[in-house]
């Protein structure tokens, strides 16, 4: 039997009926079309799925959506203000910091978080904030020169 679940998502307020075992990861990417969100691994090892709930970084897949009733929820296209991208997305670009991109949307949320958090002071402490940020084509270097532009 289906739950209610309100929450915000980038800023638009959604109403909607959910299964309650449901993960937040499932939601955005089946029932709001948000699929920049990427599911690597589903059980919290990987970080592809990384969004951010009230200004927090969380591992999506390990969410319930249940849980974040009145919560606001930011994906990875909610971070650009409409033409404009986000100085991260530009830096990622600028830096190369991907290979395929499938980690890339996960990266960046991170990526904000770190800086935001306080995270970014030096290249060892960026590198220990992003650890739970899997990238298989090994863009590591060139992310955490994204992330070291963005913070200067
Ligand atoms: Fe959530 Fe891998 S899909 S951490």
């Amino acid at each position: 039997e289906k739950v209610p679940l309100k929450m915000e998502v980038n800023g638009k307020q959604q109403n909607l009926s959910v299964e309650p075992r449901a993960t937040l990861l499932d939601i955005l990417r089946e029932q709001l079309d948000l699929t920049g969100t990427k599911k690597g691994c589903d059980y919290g090892q990987c970080g592809a799925c990384t969004v951010h709930v009230n200004g927090q970084r969380i591992n999506s897949c390990l969410t319930f959506g249940i849980m974040m009733n009145g919560k606001k929820i930011t994906t990875i296209e909610g971070l650009a203000q409409g033409d404009q991208l986000h100085p991260m997305q530009e830096a990622f670009i600028k830096h190369d910091g991907f290979q395929c991109g499938y980690c890339t949307p996960g990266q960046i949320m991170s990526a904000v978080s770190c800086i935001r958090e306080g995270h970014a002071g030096s290249e060892a402490e960026i590198r220990e904030y992003m650890s739970g940020n899997i990238c298989r084509c090994g863009a590591y270097p060139n992310i955490v020169n994204a992330i070291q532009e963005v913070k200067d």
